[in-house]
């Protein structure tokens, strides 16, 4: 099964196209890797024969099942656990009293993959916060991929994924357990609204919002793309907000208007001249 160098650079192009996740010369073995499952779904024999099917059609579908089987959807409850800790005791805090007087608070995880990280946020603002329960606490979570989006607004998880980074204490307080997997209980999942949203076209129109975690999807895009999306950002984000981003991820070299700052082994990105 060696897919050829012009299937490779259709399917390369198509991924960049649509999602802006770039796949260099290398990743030959994750495009057949990724692409089984659909082969088997589609019954075709090989990659050859899907690409073959892709050109042979206008974009479709099939297309965009490509494109999020390319996805890299890799999560987990509380990930990296010090950003979590500083949203707890510095950033949370610090919102809280900025917006005490409307009592709103605007928080977007994007790109949240299968739902772990804003349930995790919607779990530490239960669980730390008891006051926001009078307040206008909106979570908004998009994803690119309408299969990660369905299993995230499904808000429930096998063991092996409620076993990675979730505390004992919340599984059993805010998960119930369904046969073999664990669902999250229905108020903390309507704590979170999904929606599905390509941060490469244009965005749909949503409030300022005062938190943002945009973590580990920045490192799939070139610098250009950053740049691009670094820039809607700023007039997406409040001018006194925080924005989260992955640890391998920064503003730094591609957008100064924003600044990090650093704290509890965590660091955060804000816009310099709030
Ligand atoms: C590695 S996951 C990160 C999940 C979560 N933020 C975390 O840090 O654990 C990356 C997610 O980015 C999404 N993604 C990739 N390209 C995207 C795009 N252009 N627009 C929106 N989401 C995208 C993928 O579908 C995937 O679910």
């Amino acid at each position: 099964m060696n897919i050829s160098r012009e299937d490779f650079d259709y399917v390369s192009r198509l991924v960049h196209a649509s999602s802006g996740v770039l796949l260099e010369p290398g990743k030959e073995y994750l495009v057949e890797a990724r692409l089984q499952p659909l082969l088997r779904k589609e019954e075709l024999d090989s990659v050859a024969s899907l690409i073959a099917r892709l050109r042979a059609s206008a974009p479709n579908g099939l297309h965009q099942r490509v494109v999020e089987a390319m996805t890299t959807n890799e999560t987990s409850f509380f990930r990296d656990l010090h950003p979590f800790e500083a949203l707890r005791k510095l950033i949370v805090p610090d919102l809280l009293e900025r917006r005490r007087s409307q009592c709103r608070l605007r928080i977007w995880s994007a790109a949240c993959s299968t739902g772990q990280e804003p349930y995790s946020m919607a779990i530490l603002l239960r669980e730390s916060f008891p006051e926001l329960h009078a307040w206008s606490c909106e979570i908004i979570a998009t994803d690119i991929a309408s299969q990660v989006l369905d299993r995230a607004r499904s808000g429930r998880y096998s063991y092996h994924e409620v076993s990675r980074g979730l505390p004992a204490a919340h599984l059993v307080k805010y998960f119930r357990k369904q046969g073999s997997d664990w669902e999250i209980h229905e108020e903390v999942r309507r704590n979170v609204q999904f929606l599905a949203m390509n941060l490469t076209r244009p965005w749909p129109p949503m409030p300022k919002m005062d938190l943002v975690l945009m973590r580990n999807v920045l490192i799939y895009f070139d610098l250009d793309t950053k740049k691009k999306i670094f820039a809607r950002l700023r007039q997406q984000m409040a001018p006194d907000g925080y924005l989260l981003l992955g640890a391998a991820e920064t503003t730094l070299g591609i957008d100064d208007s924003f600044v990090r700052v650093s704290g509890d082994r965590s660091g955060w990105f804000r816009l310099h001249k709030p």
